[in-house]
Formats: structure tokens, sequence, C-alpha cells
């Protein structure tokens, strides 16, 4: 039932007191005023408010159960951060610098902790997403090379793992993509990076962990041979929830390191944001950082906008403040313990996940069976497609039946019937074998009954929806009538 539903004309969830000062004319002009009222709901109080908490229960979060979705980190979310984010509701971006001291004090020490996090010198804050930091950081490295009068470097290697906003950004950034095959352990290859690696080479871009869930291990080596290239090497951050407190890309050898703040140091997100994607970098690339940068001078803060070989602002004011806040808080509450011991669970939870489901499920690149993986794992559905017709696409809508929110799937591209699952740290043992068991079960009814896993899913508010049309020709408003 949708709110223009109970809608009952004259209905009114509050009524507002007679005016008791003159009306005030805004002088907007007459062409642009309504002739008739909108047609909104009317409805009492309680109306929105069952409207709302309809609306939320018919929807899935962390908050609800499971959601293993590969490389999106879906952990759980301190209610903490949220009371903290809500402490600066009232904070205007136009307020004169001498009242926000507190702000930019929280963004500047946000800002010092991601730096030692990560191993770089400085840092902005600003990107709203991984997608915009990872342009960010190209259009970073793009200026690094032109101001060095090194105008050849036009391609940018990415590996065929790669997630599609590395390709994406990097072409944005005007840089040519360089794809370059994955090595049979599902690593870079570098036979095939050699080959491609020259004096037109601005960056090599890699995530680590990858996307398969495994650590390069090569990745100093990788980062001597982009070095000796005069290329840059590109941290893409979303797996930095693996390695946090345990090793750091700065000292890897990456220059430019993203992270994703709503992943790692948990915002919640999904459906399109808030995100925050803070770029990091090495001292020789301070300069060229977006700006405004927040500095301190003599317990002072303030907004940097004197850097002459900036790249410029890249969004509107300082970032979205309240995944700042969140990310502050969230790295407070845990600690640096703690923050290590989140990711030695995160990982230690893969593994188990991965064991359970390796026994019925094959994995993606597991021919080394004492190769942990990291805080995630592909597994493959190419076998269970071939013996009985059932997709990845229909294992991921059973599990909707069973209570789970799906895996990643079709991703990364080089495991054609992938699901890649990363359970997080903040997940039980029971929980992970209850995923197991559903995937088990799932297994068996393909075997049993495949007809029955293409109807899947039954229990949901909306059974398969075309994604596709939705997403391209989205109904956003109340079709009247
Ligand atoms: C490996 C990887 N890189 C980059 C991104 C982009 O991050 P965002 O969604 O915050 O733009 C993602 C997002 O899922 C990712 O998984």
């Amino acid at each position: 039932m949708t709110i223009f539903d109970r809608s009952k004309k004259g209905r009114r969830a509050y009524t507002l007191p007679e005016y008791d000062v003159p009306e005030v004319d805004l002088g907007i002009p007459e062409h642009l005023l309504r002739e008739e009222r909108p047609e909104l709901p009317e409805v009492y109080e309680v109306d929105v408010v069952r409207h709302y908490a309809d609306l939320e229960a018919k929807n899935y979060s962390v908050d609800r159960g499971f959601y293993p979705l590969g490389s999106c980190t879906m952990k759980y979310n301190p209610k903490l951060n949220e009371d903290m984010a809500a402490l600066f509701r009232w904070l205007h971006p136009y307020q004169p610098i001498e009242t926000i001291q507190g702000a930019l004090q929280l963004m500047y020490e946000l800002k010092e902790m991601l730096m030692e996090i990560t191993g770089t010198d400085d840092m902005t804050l600003t990107p709203s997403a991984g997608a915009h930091g990872e342009l960010t950081g190209m259009l970073i490295i793009r200026a690094y090379h032109l101001d060095k009068g090194d105008v050849k470097r036009t391609k940018v290697i990415v590996p065929d793992s790669a997630h599609g906003t590395n390709p994406a950004s990097a072409t944005m950034a005007g840089f040519k993509v360089i794809e370059i095959k994955s090595s049979d352990e599902g690593l870079v290859d570098l036979k095939e990076l050699e080959k491609e690696l020259d004096d037109t080479t601005a960056a090599i871009m890699l995530t680590n962990p990858n996307t398969l869930g495994y650590f390069e291990r090569d990745i100093v080596k990788i980062s001597e041979m982009a070095h000796e290239a005069g290329a840059l090497l590109y941290y893409d951050g979303a797996n930095l929830n693996a390695i946090i407190g345990r090793a750091r890309p700065g000292d890897m050898g990456f220059d430019v390191v993203h992270l994703n703040l709503h992943k790692t140091f948990s915002t919640p997100h999904g459906m399109g944001g808030p995100g925050s994607g803070p770029i990091g970098v090495k001292n020789f690339l301070r300069d060229f950082l977006p700006v405004p940068v927040v500095r301190r001078e003599k317990g002072d803060y303030y907004l940097d906008y004197n850097l002459p070989k900036s790249i410029g602002m890249v969004r509107s004011f300082y970032g979205n403040f309240g995944v700042l806040v969140k990310a502050y808080t969230y790295i407070l509450t845990m600690g640096k313990d703690g923050l290590r011991m989140a990711s030695d669970m995160a990982v230690l939870n893969a593994n188990y996940l991965k064991k359970l489901i390796g026994e019925f499920y094959p994995v993606a690149y597991d021919k080394d069976e004492k190769r942990p993986c990291m805080h995630e794992f592909v597994a493959d559905g190419t076998k269970l497609l071939k013996e009985t017709g059932v997709k990845t696409l229909d294992v991921a809508k059973a599990l909707l039946d069973r209570g789970f929110h799906a895996p990643t799937i079709y991703f990364p591209l080089i495991v054609h019937e992938a699901l890649m699952i990363e359970p997080t740290e903040t997940e039980t043992k029971e929980t992970l074998e209850a995923f197991a068991n559903a995937m088990k079960e799932i297994v068996e009814e393909a075997r049993r009954n495949p007809e029955k896993l293409k109807e899947a899913p039954v229990n949901t508010p909306v059974r398969r929806l075309d994604e596709a049309t939705a997403s391209r020709k989205p109904i956003v408003k109340w079709p009247k009538g």
C-alpha cells in the first residue's frame, strides 16, 4: 500500500497556528507560481509513521541480517557513530572559520590517523566515494607527470581482475587503459606486467588484497618495477579491511592511496551513499592535492587553498562531513589494537566460511589449499551451471528466500559464475554456519529440482526485477491514476 492509498481528503498530520505576522511577498514571478495545490497525500501522523515503517520492513540491511556483499565490506555500523555525527548537524559550510574550529580539528586528526594507517604523508578528505577518490588520484598522477614535462605518460595498467571503476576513473582522467591478464594463481603476472611497462606508463592501479581475495605477495617487486619505469603505483583501498594494523599500502610502495571510509570505517552505505573516499599521497605529490586541505598552525585550524599546483576542487566544500565524523568515532572507539583485531577477525571469518563452502562449491584460483584467502573469497558456480543449468543468479535469488542478502555476483569478471563472499569481522560463527548450510541446501536443490530455483525468490516483497530497465528508465514519482 502506498501513502497515496492511505490518503483521505482533509486529513492532516499536524496543524499550524494562525499567522500572527503579515504575509511577505517573496517576489516570485507570476509565471512560476502554482495554479493548483500539489496533490500530496492527506494523512494522519500515524499513517506517515506506518508508511515509513512498512517501507523499512520491506528493505534488507546489515541491521536485519547477514550481508556478505563481496568488496563492499557490509560490516555492522555502531550506532554511536550516528549520535556523534548528529552532534554536528547544525554546522553550515559557510560559517566563519573561527566558529568551526572543532570540526576542522576533527578533520585534521582524522587525516593524521588515516595517514598513519595507510603510511602516507598528506591527504584530502574531500572525495565523496571510492570511485571519486580514484578519479582524484588519477588526476593527481596526471598533474605530477605533466608538471615534470613527462607528457608521454598516457597509459594506466590495470589487472583483468580490477573493479570496473578503476579503468573508468583512469579513462575519465584522460588515460588509455591497458589490461593485463592475471596469473593462474589469480595474482598480477609479472611477465605480463613487464611487457606493458614502459616510459609511456603513468601508473599501475591495484587493490591489495585483490578482488579474488588474495594478497599480492609480489607487491614490493611490482612497486620496484613501476618506479624503475618512472610510473606511479595507485592503491584502490576497497579491500583495506583485510590488512589494517598488519600492513600499510605506503610501505608496500603505493604512492597514492584511496580509502573507502564507508566500508572499512563503518558508515551505513549501499544504494548510492553516503560515502567518502579520502586520498593519501606520498610527500612528493602533496602539492597536487585538491583544495582545500585542512592544516594547523599554532593551535588554529584553517583551510589551505594556496596550492599553486593543485588539481583544483573536486567537489563542493570539504567532503561528506557526516561520514568523516563516523570514521573518526569508529577509529577512536576501536583503538589501534581493536582495528587490527577487526581485520584479523575479518580474515578468520572469511577463511572459516571458505572452508565450509569449499566442501561443496569450488573456490576460484584455490589450487593451493594451504594459501589462505584474506577478507573475502570468490566461489565459482561454473561446475554447478554445467551440471544442473542453475546459474549464479539463481543461487543468489535462492539465498534471498532463505533470509540472506546475496553475495556480489558476476564480479570479478575473470570468474564467469562468480559469487564474491565477504563475511566481515562482525559476524558470529553461527551466522557463518547458517549461511554455509543455506548454500549447501541450494546446491542440493539444484541437483534435485533445478526448475524450482529458477522461480526464486518467492518470499520477498518483489520477485525477479528487470534491473536493467529499472536503472535505465527509473520511475521515481508516483504514477497518478
Ligand atoms: C575493489 C573496488 N574498488 C573501487 C570501488 C568503488 O568504490 P565506491 O563504490 O565507494 O565508489 C569498489 C566498490 O565496490 C570496489 O569494490
